[in-house]
């Protein structure tokens, strides 16, 4: 069967999203990426981390995503994070690449040090209590493409399952995605193989399906403001028909999401981070533009409530 994922994303994929995406049929889903030192080190209920690690009871199949590049933290972390109870697998991050981390040596930074990378791998495997996956990147740079000697290296260290974003670091996200590297991998190692990378359509995530053989698929930036592309796939795989949704079901996802995200954050939070995911929801509709200005000014979700409803209202009648 493939599977299906929800990527992490961070600032993005917190539960009420994952949720949302689940119920359209996502087989699994990541946490947003966790710093292995600031776990260890930071104070445990500090809101941003606990936000990370928290997991909705009716979350089916979640793994938890790390990033560091000291071995014995990435292996302390993992142990106590496996131990938990609260997750399916570990994923360690080497795709990440915003120069912070990457230029510090972690994330896709890690993919310039393959023997670091490796011990990391041996190292999380062994304290982990539970199957470790590794999220990577092409390779720093055009000039090197060392995919294929990091993918290797994760099957001998016993990682689990590799998901591969098509893109070098140096590209971040600009350009295509290269499946053909995807391809290559899932050609050179025995280990499922998820590929990433521009599946924006269910058309998207067949083709690719069918080019390159992966075990899965890993979708982003396709299901922001979009879970119904989970569900969209499901009936492609399956031989049906994409339902696809219509005004009047955005607004309700939206208002749906919203409420969750109240009732869990507060208020002054909430309503800052649903504006981004209602330019999301809403993108493409006539008039979505001029209606998220409006948003964006107001504190109220009582009102943003209204304006959205008004908006549906003249969608529906346009
Ligand atoms: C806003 C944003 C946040 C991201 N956060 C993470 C993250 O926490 N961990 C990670 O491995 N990748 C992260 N990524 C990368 C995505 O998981 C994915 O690999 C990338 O966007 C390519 O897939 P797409 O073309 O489907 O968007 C992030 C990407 C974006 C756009």
């Amino acid at each position: 069967m493939t599977s299906v994922r929800l990527a992490p994303l961070a600032g993005v994929t917190d539960w009420p999203f994952r949720l949302l995406c689940f119920e359209q049929g996502c087989d699994c889903a990541y946490t947003e990426m966790v710093s292995a030192m600031g776990y260890l080190y930071a104070p445990k209920d500090q809101p941003a981390t606990a936000c990370l690690l928290e997991r909705h009871p009716d979350e089916p199949r979640l793994i938890l995503q790390l990033f560091g590049k000291e071995p014995d933290i990435m292996a302390r972390a993992a142990e106590e994070l496996s131990s938990t109870g609260g997750y399916e697998g570990i994923d360690i991050n080497m795709g990440c690449p915003a120069p912070k981390i990457a230029c510090a040596g972690e994330g896709s930074g890690l993919l310039r040090t393959p023997d670091l990378a490796e011990s990391i791998m041996k190292q999380v495997v062994k304290a982990s209590h539970l199957p470790v996956s590794v999220k990577l990147r092409l390779g720093w740079d055009e000039s090197c493409i060392n995919v294929l000697d990091i993918a290797r290296r994760a099957e001998d260290a016993g990682v689990s399952e590799i998901t591969v974003h098509g893109r070098t670091r140096q590209q971040q996200y600009a350009g295509e995605a290269n499946w053909d590297h995807i391809a290559q991998v899932k050609q050179a190692v025995r280990i499922p193989v998820l590929g990433n990378g521009d599946i924006f359509t269910a058309e998207d995530g067949m083709r690719r399906l069918k080019e390159t053989g992966v075990d899965g698929l890993m979708i982003a930036r396709g299901a922001m403001g979009n879970p119904w592309l989970f569900s969209q796939l499901k009936a492609l795989t399956s031989g049906g028909q994409a339902h696809i949704p219509t005004v009047h079901d955005r607004i309700e996802m939206v208002l749906r999401h919203y409420t969750m995200l109240l009732n869990w954050k507060p208020r002054r939070i909430a309503v800052n981070e649903m504006r981004k995911h209602i330019g999301w929801y809403l993108h493409g509709i006539r008039g979505a533009a001029q209606m998220r200005a409006r948003i964006n000014l107001i504190d109220d979700p009582e009102e943003v409530f209204a304006v959205l409803r008004e908006f549906e209202q003249q969608a529906s009648e346009a």
